[in-house]
């Protein structure tokens, strides 16, 4: 009697606990976040047991879901293993995002989850799921590309000699990653999935987008998106993007970049092999702002291998010298950034229309080393169209029309 009356009162008493937000079960370096029963917020236990375990640890997530409803900022982790289990669920909370929402520090971004370290082996086994519950975020923007404070999702920041590997993402908030400060990665066999339940644009749930960061592989990605699959921005350099598949959104962009006056920026050292585009506006294509972003630099080296593409809706390759937003002063030719030493080798499958490929250089900063081979690819008409302007002796191709 009394023991039944004891462990009543305990079970009441572990509910009630349960009932609680999640809390962290420290065992040694193994910090387990055990999420709320009732589905209330999770993150000040997730921030916790990333604080508890931050050096030579885990931290581990069970194959349960957990609810976060707050900015996470989870920095100074070394040697860390993270082992995700379950599936993270972002609020949508639309009001409080928007006015906390931590700031990326670049084009007036900003984050849901800072993480800062080096050595983290951050595995999701094929199932560990980010879900960021975007489709009010989708509902909202309108298709307008920039709605203030909708948050990136991860933000891996100062992060080195890391692997990040068998993850999924899904309905992301804005991009899904954005990469920062960072070198010496490994992101390998990750599904992202941002797809509507109705008609509204997924505009602007990038991939991934870079910044002064170095020496990153992606490797076996599946990216369905309203946007850049992936997008190397400033300052990102020795790239390698490999065995992907791509579908819908815009494919491989490098840029757009040039965007900040008296700012020097540059992308260089890329290589992409093995990536399929389907349904794609591009395979891979290039972007800087006009004269009116103002911004100077360069995009050395790049070079395109094996492309795969169906059903692309612009071309294969391209490159735009004419990003702009509304009022933003400056022709196509006004740009100061310099392009060069751009290769597309090998590309088969078809596009939805005429263009092969679409190359608009900067009359005043033209594009010397563009070259096009083994393009094998069918377009809807017999003669395929490649438009040009400001090239300095292309090799690899014709030009047959101007850009
Ligand atoms: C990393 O942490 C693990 C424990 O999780 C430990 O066994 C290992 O020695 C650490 N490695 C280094 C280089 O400190
Ligand atoms: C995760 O848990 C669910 C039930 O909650 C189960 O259906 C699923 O198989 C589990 N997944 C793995 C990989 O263990
Ligand atoms: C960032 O966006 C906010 C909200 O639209 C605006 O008030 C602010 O001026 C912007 N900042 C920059 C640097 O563009
Ligand atoms: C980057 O992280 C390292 C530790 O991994 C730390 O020493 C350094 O201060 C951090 N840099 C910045 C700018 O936060
Ligand atoms: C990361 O951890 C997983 C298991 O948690 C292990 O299988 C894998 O080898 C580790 N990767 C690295 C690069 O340490
Ligand atoms: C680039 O990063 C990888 C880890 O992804 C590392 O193994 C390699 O040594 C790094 N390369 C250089 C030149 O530092
Ligand atoms: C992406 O998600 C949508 C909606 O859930 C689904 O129909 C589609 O098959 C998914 N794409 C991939 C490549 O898994
Ligand atoms: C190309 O990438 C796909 C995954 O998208 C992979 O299955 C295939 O093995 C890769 N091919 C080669 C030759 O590496
Ligand atoms: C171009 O980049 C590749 C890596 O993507 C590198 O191996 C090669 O040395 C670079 N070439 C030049 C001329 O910088
Ligand atoms: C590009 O690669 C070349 C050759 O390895 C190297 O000299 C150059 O520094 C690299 N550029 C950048 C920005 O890393
Ligand atoms: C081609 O891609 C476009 C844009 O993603 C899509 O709307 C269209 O349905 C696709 N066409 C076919 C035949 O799949
Ligand atoms: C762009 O400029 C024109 C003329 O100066 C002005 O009428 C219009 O309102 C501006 N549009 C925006 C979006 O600022």
């Amino acid at each position: 009697m009394r023991t039944t009356l004891i462990s009543t009162a305990l079970l009441l008493l572990a509910q009630l606990a349960a009932a609680w937000p999640g809390t962290v079960h420290k065992h040694g370096n193994v910090c387990t976040v055990i999420p709320s029963v009732d589905g209330s917020d999770d993150s000040q236990a997730i921030v916790s047991a990333f604080k508890q375990c931050r050096t030579d640890s885990t931290v581990r997530f069970e194959n349960k879901t957990y609810h976060v409803d707050r900015v996470m900022q989870t920095t100074g982790l070394r040697n860390v293993t993270v082992d995700l289990k379950g599936t993270l669920l972002w609020s949508t909370d639309i009001p409080y995002w928007r006015n906390n929402s931590v700031p990326l520090g670049y084009q007036n971004q900003t984050v849901a989850w800072i993480v800062s370290g080096s050595d983290i082996n951050w595995t999701g086994h094929g199932y560990g799921t980010f879900n960021g519950n975007g489709q009010p975020w989708y509902e909202l923007s309108h298709g307008i590309s920039d709605v203030h404070g909708r948050p990136i999702n991860l933000v891996l920041r100062n992060v080195t000699d890391s692997v990040f590997e068998g993850l999924r993402f899904v309905q992301s908030q804005f991009w899904t990653m954005a990469i920062q400060s960072s070198e010496n990665l490994l992101l390998e066999n990750i599904y992202i999935n941002s797809t509507a339940t109705n008609n509204a644009s997924t505009i602007n749930t990038d991939g991934v987008d870079t910044f002064y960061s170095n020496n990153i592989t992606i490797r076996n990605w599946s990216v369905t998106n309203g946007d850049d699959q992936i997008s190397l921005k400033a300052n990102t350099s020795n790239v390698v993007i490999e065995n992907c598949h791509f579908y819908k959104g815009n494919g491989i962009a490098i840029g757009s970049i040039g965007q900040y006056l008296g700012e020097y920026e540059f992308v260089a050292n890329v290589t992409a092999n093995n990536v399929t585009c389907v349904d794609s506006q591009y395979g891979a294509y290039l972007k800087t702002w006009t004269g009116g972003g103002g911004g100077t630099g360069y995009l050395n080296n790049l070079t395109f291998t094996n492309l795969i593409v169906s059903n692309i809706t612009q071309a294969v390759a391209a490159i735009s010298q004419c990003t702009t937003y509304i009022n933003a002063t400056g022709g196509c030719d006004t740009s100061r950034f310099q392009i060069s030493n751009i290769t597309w080798a090998g590309a088969t499958g078809t596009v939805a229309n005429k263009y092969i490929a679409q190359f608009q250089c900067s009359g005043v900063e033209p594009c010397p080393g563009i070259s096009m081979s083994d393009i094998d690819v069918q377009t809807n008409v017999s003669s395929p169209v490649i438009t040009c302007s400001n090239l300095v002796d292309p090799t690899g191709f014709d030009c047959t029309d101007a850009a």
